[in-house]
Protein backbone atom coordinates (compact mmCIF):
# COMPACT_ATOMS: atom_id res chain seq x y z
CA UNK A 1 0.00 0.00 0.00
CA UNK A 2 1.37 3.12 -0.93
CA UNK A 3 1.97 6.30 1.27
CA UNK A 4 -0.69 8.14 -0.09
CA UNK A 5 -3.49 5.93 0.97
CA UNK A 6 -2.08 5.91 4.72
CA UNK A 7 -5.37 6.71 7.15
CA UNK A 8 -7.67 5.91 4.61
CA UNK A 9 -10.98 4.95 5.71
CA UNK A 10 -11.65 0.92 5.00
CA UNK A 11 -14.04 1.13 2.16
CA UNK A 12 -12.31 4.19 0.37
CA UNK A 13 -8.82 2.18 0.38
CA UNK A 14 -11.01 -0.37 -1.36
CA UNK A 15 -12.55 2.29 -3.80
CA UNK A 16 -9.17 3.33 -4.16
CA UNK A 17 -8.24 -0.15 -5.25
CA UNK A 18 -11.43 -0.83 -7.68
CA UNK A 19 -10.50 2.20 -8.83
CA UNK A 20 -7.22 0.97 -10.51
CA UNK A 21 -8.22 -2.22 -11.03
CA UNK A 22 -10.61 -1.57 -13.56
CA UNK A 23 -8.62 1.65 -15.16
CA UNK A 24 -11.17 4.04 -13.46
CA UNK A 25 -8.19 6.08 -11.51
CA UNK A 26 -4.68 5.99 -10.93
CA UNK A 27 -2.48 8.08 -9.20
CA UNK A 28 -0.01 10.19 -10.67
CA UNK A 29 3.17 9.48 -11.93
CA UNK A 30 3.06 5.90 -10.74
CA UNK A 31 6.07 4.26 -12.12
CA UNK A 32 8.15 6.90 -10.25
CA UNK A 33 6.39 6.09 -7.02
CA UNK A 34 3.40 9.04 -7.54
CA UNK A 35 2.96 12.41 -7.11
CA UNK A 36 1.17 13.12 -3.93
CA UNK A 37 -2.52 14.69 -4.56
CA UNK A 38 -2.39 14.27 -8.07
CA UNK A 39 -4.76 12.02 -10.14
CA UNK A 40 -4.78 10.53 -13.66
CA UNK A 41 -8.18 9.15 -15.09
CA UNK A 42 -8.48 5.84 -16.73
CA UNK A 43 -10.28 4.66 -19.42
CA UNK A 44 -13.41 4.35 -17.52
CA UNK A 45 -12.70 7.02 -15.27
CA UNK A 46 -12.92 9.28 -17.97
CA UNK A 47 -15.62 8.45 -19.64
CA UNK A 48 -17.45 8.81 -15.90
CA UNK A 49 -16.20 12.12 -15.37
CA UNK A 50 -17.30 13.51 -19.22
CA UNK A 51 -20.82 11.99 -18.27
CA UNK A 52 -20.98 13.33 -15.07
CA UNK A 53 -19.73 16.87 -16.16
CA UNK A 54 -21.96 16.78 -19.29
CA UNK A 55 -25.05 16.52 -17.21
CA UNK A 56 -24.00 19.78 -15.18
CA UNK A 57 -23.62 21.47 -18.09
CA UNK A 58 -26.76 20.65 -20.04
CA UNK A 59 -28.15 21.65 -16.55
CA UNK A 60 -26.94 24.82 -16.47
CA UNK A 61 -26.56 26.23 -20.35
CA UNK A 62 -29.36 24.32 -21.81
CA UNK A 63 -32.27 23.45 -19.47
CA UNK A 64 -31.88 27.49 -18.13
CA UNK A 65 -31.85 29.97 -21.33
CA UNK A 66 -30.46 32.93 -19.33
CA UNK A 67 -27.06 30.94 -18.72
CA UNK A 68 -24.16 30.45 -21.26
CA UNK A 69 -20.90 28.85 -20.81
CA UNK A 70 -17.53 30.24 -21.12
CA UNK A 71 -13.72 28.83 -20.91
CA UNK A 72 -11.03 31.73 -19.86
CA UNK A 73 -7.56 30.62 -19.28
CA UNK A 74 -5.86 29.26 -16.17
CA UNK A 75 -3.05 31.63 -16.29
CA UNK A 76 -4.74 34.82 -16.10
CA UNK A 77 -3.35 38.64 -15.28
CA UNK A 78 -1.26 38.54 -11.75
CA UNK A 79 -3.50 41.59 -10.90
CA UNK A 80 -6.88 39.25 -10.76
CA UNK A 81 -5.60 37.69 -7.53
CA UNK A 82 -4.97 40.80 -5.42
CA UNK A 83 -8.36 41.90 -6.47
CA UNK A 84 -9.70 38.84 -5.60
CA UNK A 85 -8.09 38.50 -2.43
CA UNK A 86 -6.52 35.61 -3.11
CA UNK A 87 -3.01 37.08 -2.80
CA UNK A 88 -3.48 38.32 0.93
CA UNK A 89 -6.70 35.99 2.26
CA UNK A 90 -6.05 32.63 0.40
CA UNK A 91 -5.01 30.85 3.27
CA UNK A 92 -4.89 28.13 5.36
CA UNK A 93 -3.14 27.98 8.71
CA UNK A 94 -0.95 25.31 9.11
CA UNK A 95 0.48 23.37 12.25
CA UNK A 96 3.34 21.34 12.24
CA UNK A 97 4.55 18.18 14.77
CA UNK A 98 8.29 19.19 16.30
CA UNK A 99 8.32 15.33 17.16
CA UNK A 100 7.96 13.84 14.20
CA UNK A 101 7.22 16.35 11.13
CA UNK A 102 3.68 15.44 10.64
CA UNK A 103 2.04 18.05 9.18
CA UNK A 104 -1.82 19.51 9.75
CA UNK A 105 -4.12 21.71 9.00
CA UNK A 106 -5.23 23.33 12.08
CA UNK A 107 -9.39 23.53 11.23
CA UNK A 108 -8.78 19.37 11.29
CA UNK A 109 -8.64 20.15 14.57
CA UNK A 110 -11.78 22.26 15.44
CA UNK A 111 -13.72 24.55 13.29
CA UNK A 112 -13.18 27.52 15.28
CA UNK A 113 -9.11 27.31 16.16
CA UNK A 114 -9.10 30.50 18.13
CA UNK A 115 -10.12 29.17 20.93
CA UNK A 116 -7.43 25.98 20.91
CA UNK A 117 -4.67 25.61 23.22
CA UNK A 118 -2.14 23.73 21.11
CA UNK A 119 0.02 22.97 23.92
CA UNK A 120 -2.43 20.58 25.55
CA UNK A 121 -2.95 18.94 21.88
CA UNK A 122 -1.92 15.31 21.26
CA UNK A 123 -0.17 14.71 17.49
CA UNK A 124 -2.38 12.12 15.81
CA UNK A 125 0.82 10.60 14.27
CA UNK A 126 3.11 10.36 17.47
CA UNK A 127 0.45 10.26 20.31
CA UNK A 128 3.19 12.94 21.73
CA UNK A 129 1.84 16.52 23.57
CA UNK A 130 2.94 19.88 23.85
CA UNK A 131 4.97 19.31 20.32
CA UNK A 132 2.56 20.75 17.89
CA UNK A 133 3.16 24.19 16.70
CA UNK A 134 0.69 27.64 17.21
CA UNK A 135 -1.28 27.82 13.27
CA UNK A 136 0.81 29.84 10.56
CA UNK A 137 -1.09 30.89 7.65
CA UNK A 138 0.11 29.36 4.90
CA UNK A 139 -0.75 30.94 1.00
CA UNK A 140 -2.59 28.13 -1.45
CA UNK A 141 -2.21 29.28 -4.65
CA UNK A 142 0.40 28.04 -7.04
CA UNK A 143 3.22 30.75 -8.40
CA UNK A 144 4.79 30.21 -11.80
CA UNK A 145 7.09 32.66 -14.25
CA UNK A 146 5.96 33.34 -17.70
CA UNK A 147 8.66 34.72 -20.16
CA UNK A 148 12.11 33.02 -20.12
CA UNK A 149 13.41 34.92 -17.39
CA UNK A 150 12.27 34.28 -13.66
CA UNK A 151 12.30 37.53 -12.77
CA UNK A 152 10.06 39.98 -10.70
CA UNK A 153 7.73 41.00 -12.98
CA UNK A 154 7.53 37.75 -14.63
CA UNK A 155 5.05 35.77 -11.64
CA UNK A 156 1.75 34.66 -12.53
CA UNK A 157 -0.50 32.43 -10.42
CA UNK A 158 -1.90 29.04 -11.43
CA UNK A 159 -5.81 29.67 -10.87
CA UNK A 160 -6.83 28.76 -7.62
CA UNK A 161 -10.66 28.74 -8.68
CA UNK A 162 -12.52 29.29 -12.12
CA UNK A 163 -14.62 32.16 -10.99
CA UNK A 164 -12.37 34.88 -11.36
CA UNK A 165 -12.45 33.88 -15.51
CA UNK A 166 -16.15 34.75 -15.39
CA UNK A 167 -15.66 37.71 -13.29
CA UNK A 168 -13.29 39.53 -15.91
CA UNK A 169 -14.96 38.62 -18.89
CA UNK A 170 -19.02 39.29 -16.98
CA UNK A 171 -19.24 42.64 -19.22
CA UNK A 172 -18.00 40.55 -22.76
CA UNK A 173 -19.97 37.88 -22.40
CA UNK A 174 -23.64 40.06 -21.56
CA UNK A 175 -22.79 42.55 -24.18
CA UNK A 176 -22.05 40.10 -26.99
CA UNK A 177 -24.97 37.77 -25.42
CA UNK A 178 -27.56 40.61 -25.07
CA UNK A 179 -27.96 39.03 -21.63
CA UNK A 180 -30.31 40.57 -19.12
CA UNK A 181 -29.79 40.41 -15.27
CA UNK A 182 -30.81 38.19 -13.79
CA UNK A 183 -28.44 35.78 -16.13
CA UNK A 184 -25.54 33.20 -15.80
CA UNK A 185 -22.07 32.56 -16.94
CA UNK A 186 -20.58 28.42 -16.73
CA UNK A 187 -17.40 27.20 -16.41
CA UNK A 188 -15.86 24.03 -16.41
CA UNK A 189 -12.07 23.99 -15.83
CA UNK A 190 -8.95 23.37 -13.76
CA UNK A 191 -7.69 24.67 -11.08
CA UNK A 192 -4.51 24.17 -8.42
CA UNK A 193 -4.36 24.54 -4.77
CA UNK A 194 -1.27 23.76 -2.64
CA UNK A 195 -3.24 21.64 -0.04
CA UNK A 196 -1.37 21.21 3.22
CA UNK A 197 -2.70 17.67 3.49
CA UNK A 198 -4.07 16.01 0.52
CA UNK A 199 -6.48 13.04 1.92
CA UNK A 200 -9.07 10.59 1.08
CA UNK A 201 -7.99 10.01 -2.54
CA UNK A 202 -9.46 12.52 -5.11
CA UNK A 203 -11.53 14.62 -2.30
CA UNK A 204 -8.49 17.34 -1.66
CA UNK A 205 -5.98 17.11 -4.10
CA UNK A 206 -3.71 19.99 -5.95
CA UNK A 207 -4.68 19.83 -8.79
CA UNK A 208 -8.72 19.50 -9.78
CA UNK A 209 -11.53 20.73 -11.70
CA UNK A 210 -14.48 23.14 -10.99
CA UNK A 211 -17.58 23.80 -12.74
CA UNK A 212 -18.97 26.71 -11.24
CA UNK A 213 -21.49 29.23 -12.43
CA UNK A 214 -21.44 32.61 -11.30
CA UNK A 215 -26.00 34.45 -11.49
CA UNK A 216 -25.89 37.63 -11.85
CA UNK A 217 -28.76 39.34 -10.13
CA UNK A 218 -30.23 43.08 -9.19
CA UNK A 219 -28.86 43.83 -5.59
CA UNK A 220 -31.76 43.40 -3.19
CA UNK A 221 -33.48 39.85 -4.98
CA UNK A 222 -30.11 38.70 -4.30
CA UNK A 223 -31.64 36.07 -1.61
CA UNK A 224 -34.24 35.01 -3.05
CA UNK A 225 -31.61 33.69 -5.95
CA UNK A 226 -29.82 32.32 -2.73
CA UNK A 227 -32.43 29.97 -1.63
CA UNK A 228 -33.57 29.08 -5.62
CA UNK A 229 -30.19 27.96 -6.40
CA UNK A 230 -30.34 25.82 -3.45
CA UNK A 231 -33.46 23.70 -3.87
CA UNK A 232 -31.98 23.21 -7.89
CA UNK A 233 -28.36 22.08 -6.55
CA UNK A 234 -29.72 19.89 -4.38
CA UNK A 235 -32.26 18.56 -6.88
CA UNK A 236 -29.50 18.01 -9.07
CA UNK A 237 -27.92 15.32 -6.50
CA UNK A 238 -31.10 13.58 -6.30
CA UNK A 239 -32.46 13.34 -9.33
CA UNK A 240 -29.67 14.24 -11.81
CA UNK A 241 -27.09 11.61 -10.43
CA UNK A 242 -29.30 9.39 -8.48
CA UNK A 243 -27.65 10.19 -5.27
CA UNK A 244 -29.27 8.60 -1.82
CA UNK A 245 -31.00 11.47 -0.20
CA UNK A 246 -30.75 9.99 3.51
CA UNK A 247 -27.17 10.59 2.59
CA UNK A 248 -27.34 14.65 1.06
CA UNK A 249 -27.19 17.15 3.57
CA UNK A 250 -26.95 21.41 3.63
CA UNK A 251 -23.99 22.52 5.94
CA UNK A 252 -24.77 26.72 6.42
CA UNK A 253 -21.41 28.52 7.07
CA UNK A 254 -20.62 29.74 10.48
CA UNK A 255 -19.15 33.53 10.76
CA UNK A 256 -15.54 31.72 11.62
CA UNK A 257 -16.32 29.75 8.40
CA UNK A 258 -17.16 32.26 5.73
CA UNK A 259 -14.61 33.04 2.98
CA UNK A 260 -13.79 36.29 2.45
CA UNK A 261 -15.69 37.29 -0.27
CA UNK A 262 -18.96 35.61 1.55
CA UNK A 263 -21.93 37.12 2.77
CA UNK A 264 -23.71 33.94 3.21
CA UNK A 265 -22.63 29.97 2.14
CA UNK A 266 -24.07 26.89 2.18
CA UNK A 267 -22.33 23.91 1.53
CA UNK A 268 -24.01 20.96 0.09
CA UNK A 269 -22.26 17.71 2.04
CA UNK A 270 -22.32 14.07 1.60
CA UNK A 271 -21.54 10.91 4.05
CA UNK A 272 -18.66 9.76 2.77
CA UNK A 273 -17.06 6.43 4.15
CA UNK A 274 -14.60 9.14 6.24
CA UNK A 275 -17.88 11.57 7.41
CA UNK A 276 -19.98 14.25 5.76
CA UNK A 277 -17.63 16.43 3.96
CA UNK A 278 -18.20 19.07 1.00
CA UNK A 279 -18.93 18.49 -1.84
CA UNK A 280 -20.32 21.92 -3.62
CA UNK A 281 -20.59 25.30 -2.24
CA UNK A 282 -23.47 27.82 -2.77
CA UNK A 283 -22.07 31.62 -2.06
CA UNK A 284 -23.71 34.80 -2.10
CA UNK A 285 -20.82 36.56 -3.33
CA UNK A 286 -22.27 40.42 -3.22
CA UNK A 287 -20.82 42.61 -5.42
CA UNK A 288 -17.48 42.20 -3.63
CA UNK A 289 -15.37 40.23 -6.88
CA UNK A 290 -17.03 43.44 -9.42
CA UNK A 291 -16.28 46.25 -7.00
CA UNK A 292 -12.51 44.89 -6.79
CA UNK A 293 -12.24 44.28 -10.09
CA UNK A 294 -13.21 47.94 -11.31
CA UNK A 295 -11.09 49.23 -8.56
CA UNK A 296 -7.37 47.33 -9.64
CA UNK A 297 -8.71 47.41 -13.32
CA UNK A 298 -10.08 51.23 -13.21
CA UNK A 299 -12.95 50.07 -15.17
CA UNK A 300 -16.34 50.51 -15.11
CA UNK A 301 -18.05 47.28 -14.64
CA UNK A 302 -21.79 48.31 -13.78
CA UNK A 303 -24.86 46.91 -15.85
CA UNK A 304 -27.00 49.61 -17.33
CA UNK A 305 -30.76 48.10 -16.69
CA UNK A 306 -32.70 49.50 -19.91
CA UNK A 307 -36.04 49.31 -18.87
CA UNK A 308 -35.89 50.96 -15.59
CA UNK A 309 -32.80 53.14 -17.34
CA UNK A 310 -30.39 52.32 -14.08
CA UNK A 311 -27.22 51.42 -13.80
CA UNK A 312 -26.20 49.00 -11.17
CA UNK A 313 -22.82 46.54 -10.10
CA UNK A 314 -25.43 43.33 -10.02
CA UNK A 315 -25.02 40.92 -6.68
CA UNK A 316 -23.23 37.28 -7.33
CA UNK A 317 -24.68 33.45 -6.38
CA UNK A 318 -22.32 31.44 -6.85
CA UNK A 319 -22.68 27.74 -7.48
CA UNK A 320 -19.24 25.83 -7.16
CA UNK A 321 -18.77 22.58 -7.62
CA UNK A 322 -16.05 19.69 -7.61
CA UNK A 323 -15.69 17.77 -10.48
CA UNK A 324 -13.59 15.27 -9.11
CA UNK A 325 -15.56 15.33 -5.52
CA UNK A 326 -18.46 14.93 -7.58
CA UNK A 327 -17.40 11.43 -9.05
CA UNK A 328 -16.10 10.52 -5.34
CA UNK A 329 -19.87 10.64 -4.35
CA UNK A 330 -20.84 9.05 -7.13
CA UNK A 331 -18.73 6.12 -6.76
CA UNK A 332 -18.78 5.86 -2.76
CA UNK A 333 -22.39 5.83 -3.36
CA UNK A 334 -22.92 3.02 -5.73
CA UNK A 335 -19.84 1.09 -4.00
CA UNK A 336 -22.11 -2.46 -3.58
CA UNK A 337 -20.60 -5.21 -1.84
CA UNK A 338 -23.46 -7.89 -2.79
CA UNK A 339 -22.38 -10.53 -0.21
CA UNK A 340 -24.90 -12.75 -1.20
CA UNK A 341 -23.63 -13.15 -4.73
CA UNK A 342 -19.92 -13.06 -3.72
CA UNK A 343 -18.86 -10.02 -6.17
CA UNK A 344 -18.76 -6.30 -5.69
CA UNK A 345 -20.98 -4.01 -8.05
CA UNK A 346 -21.08 -0.37 -8.99
CA UNK A 347 -24.68 0.65 -9.61
CA UNK A 348 -24.01 3.48 -10.98
CA UNK A 349 -27.23 4.71 -12.82
CA UNK A 350 -26.91 3.88 -16.23
CA UNK A 351 -27.57 7.88 -17.22
CA UNK A 352 -23.65 7.66 -15.71
CA UNK A 353 -21.95 4.16 -16.53
CA UNK A 354 -18.95 4.76 -18.76
CA UNK A 355 -19.94 1.69 -20.42
CA UNK A 356 -23.70 0.50 -20.87
CA UNK A 357 -23.32 -2.59 -22.24
CA UNK A 358 -20.93 -5.39 -22.40
CA UNK A 359 -21.79 -7.80 -25.74
CA UNK A 360 -20.93 -11.35 -25.02
CA UNK A 361 -20.69 -14.40 -27.10
CA UNK A 362 -21.28 -17.56 -25.08
CA UNK A 363 -18.50 -19.12 -27.04
CA UNK A 364 -16.29 -18.45 -29.42
CA UNK A 365 -17.47 -20.68 -32.18
CA UNK A 366 -20.99 -21.81 -34.02
CA UNK A 367 -21.16 -18.20 -35.62
CA UNK A 368 -21.79 -16.63 -31.97
CA UNK A 369 -18.58 -14.43 -32.36
CA UNK A 370 -19.93 -13.10 -35.55
CA UNK A 371 -23.70 -12.31 -34.60
CA UNK A 372 -22.45 -10.16 -31.18
CA UNK A 373 -19.89 -8.49 -33.73
CA UNK A 374 -23.25 -7.77 -36.02
CA UNK A 375 -24.57 -6.32 -32.62
CA UNK A 376 -21.84 -4.20 -31.58
CA UNK A 377 -21.53 -2.57 -34.77
CA UNK A 378 -25.81 -1.45 -34.67
CA UNK A 379 -25.16 -0.17 -30.77
CA UNK A 380 -21.99 1.45 -31.14
CA UNK A 381 -23.26 4.89 -32.94
CA UNK A 382 -25.83 5.31 -30.04
CA UNK A 383 -24.00 4.51 -26.68
CA UNK A 384 -20.78 2.96 -25.53
CA UNK A 385 -20.48 -0.37 -25.75
CA UNK A 386 -17.63 -3.39 -25.08
CA UNK A 387 -16.95 -6.64 -26.59
CA UNK A 388 -15.96 -9.60 -24.36
CA UNK A 389 -15.41 -13.27 -25.24
CA UNK A 390 -12.63 -13.63 -22.81
CA UNK A 391 -13.29 -16.17 -19.58
CA UNK A 392 -16.52 -17.64 -18.22
CA UNK A 393 -19.52 -15.85 -18.87
CA UNK A 394 -19.77 -15.65 -15.01
CA UNK A 395 -16.69 -13.97 -14.71
CA UNK A 396 -17.07 -11.65 -17.54
CA UNK A 397 -20.48 -10.05 -15.91
CA UNK A 398 -18.63 -9.71 -12.55
CA UNK A 399 -15.97 -7.66 -14.60
CA UNK A 400 -18.71 -5.60 -15.84
CA UNK A 401 -20.42 -5.10 -12.47
CA UNK A 402 -17.11 -4.03 -10.99
CA UNK A 403 -16.98 -1.62 -13.62
CA UNK A 404 -20.22 -0.39 -13.19
CA UNK A 405 -22.02 -1.44 -16.75
CA UNK A 406 -25.68 -1.64 -16.26
CA UNK A 407 -26.44 -4.17 -18.77
CA UNK A 408 -24.80 -7.58 -20.25
CA UNK A 409 -26.09 -8.68 -23.59
CA UNK A 410 -25.15 -12.50 -24.33
CA UNK A 411 -25.61 -14.15 -27.57
CA UNK A 412 -26.23 -17.91 -27.59
CA UNK A 413 -27.25 -20.67 -29.72
CA UNK A 414 -30.70 -19.23 -29.52
CA UNK A 415 -29.46 -16.49 -30.87
CA UNK A 416 -28.65 -18.14 -34.13
CA UNK A 417 -32.12 -19.28 -34.42
CA UNK A 418 -34.50 -16.69 -33.85
CA UNK A 419 -32.29 -13.33 -33.37
CA UNK A 420 -33.13 -13.15 -29.59
CA UNK A 421 -30.37 -12.45 -27.08
CA UNK A 422 -30.51 -12.46 -23.18
CA UNK A 423 -30.34 -9.17 -21.77
CA UNK A 424 -29.01 -9.52 -18.54
CA UNK A 425 -29.94 -6.34 -15.38
CA UNK A 426 -26.78 -5.90 -13.28
CA UNK A 427 -28.36 -5.02 -10.05
CA UNK A 428 -30.76 -7.90 -9.71
CA UNK A 429 -28.76 -10.06 -12.08
CA UNK A 430 -32.36 -11.13 -13.82
CA UNK A 431 -31.89 -12.13 -17.24
CA UNK A 432 -35.03 -11.39 -20.09
CA UNK A 433 -34.84 -12.68 -23.65
CA UNK A 434 -35.42 -9.85 -25.88
CA UNK A 435 -35.38 -9.40 -29.51
CA UNK A 436 -32.20 -8.01 -31.06
CA UNK A 437 -34.27 -5.48 -32.35
CA UNK A 438 -34.92 -3.70 -29.20
CA UNK A 439 -32.06 -4.08 -27.17
CA UNK A 440 -31.09 -0.38 -28.10
CA UNK A 441 -34.27 0.67 -26.91
CA UNK A 442 -34.58 -1.09 -23.90
CA UNK A 443 -31.29 0.32 -22.56
CA UNK A 444 -31.81 3.69 -23.64
CA UNK A 445 -35.40 3.71 -21.72
CA UNK A 446 -32.90 3.31 -18.57
CA UNK A 447 -30.53 6.20 -19.41
N1 LIG B 1 -15.21 29.79 -6.28
C1 LIG B 1 -15.52 29.36 -4.98
C2 LIG B 1 -14.70 28.26 -4.52
O1 LIG B 1 -13.72 27.91 -5.16
P1 LIG B 1 -14.44 26.50 -2.62
O2 LIG B 1 -15.41 26.11 -1.53
O3 LIG B 1 -13.06 26.85 -2.23
O4 LIG B 1 -15.15 27.69 -3.38
C3 LIG B 1 -15.53 24.91 -4.35
O5 LIG B 1 -14.38 25.33 -3.68
C4 LIG B 1 -15.53 23.43 -4.59
O6 LIG B 1 -14.33 23.04 -5.25
C5 LIG B 1 -15.56 22.59 -3.31
O7 LIG B 1 -16.87 22.40 -2.85
C6 LIG B 1 -14.94 21.29 -3.78
O8 LIG B 1 -15.91 20.47 -4.39
C7 LIG B 1 -13.95 21.74 -4.83
N2 LIG B 1 -12.59 21.78 -4.26
C8 LIG B 1 -12.01 22.78 -3.58
N3 LIG B 1 -10.75 22.46 -3.22
C9 LIG B 1 -10.53 21.23 -3.71
C10 LIG B 1 -9.41 20.32 -3.69
N4 LIG B 1 -8.25 20.66 -3.12
N5 LIG B 1 -9.54 19.12 -4.29
C11 LIG B 1 -10.69 18.76 -4.89
N6 LIG B 1 -11.77 19.56 -4.95
C12 LIG B 1 -11.70 20.77 -4.38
Amino acid sequence: MSLFILNMDKTIEKIVSLCKRRGIIFQSSDIYGGFSAVYDYGPLGIELKNNISQLWWKEMTQVHENIVGLDSGILMHPKIWEASGHVDAFNDPLVDCKQCKARYRADEFAEDVSSLNWEEIQCPKCGTTGNLTEPRQFNLMFKTHVGPVEETGTEAYLRPETAQGIYVNYQLVQGAMRMKVPFGIAQIGKAFRNEIVARNFIFRTREFEQMEMQYFVKPGSDDDSMQEWKEKRLRFYQEQLGINQSKIRFHEHGENELAHYAKEAWDIEYEFPFGWSEIEGIHNRTDFDLRRHEEFSGKNLSYFDQPNNERFLPYIIETSAGLNRMLLTVLADAYWEDEENNRVVLKLHPRLAPIKAVVCPLVKKDGLPEKARQIMDMLKPHFKVLYDQQGSIGKRYYRQDEAGTPFGITVDHQSIEDNTVTLRHRDTMVQDRVSIDQIQSAIQDKM
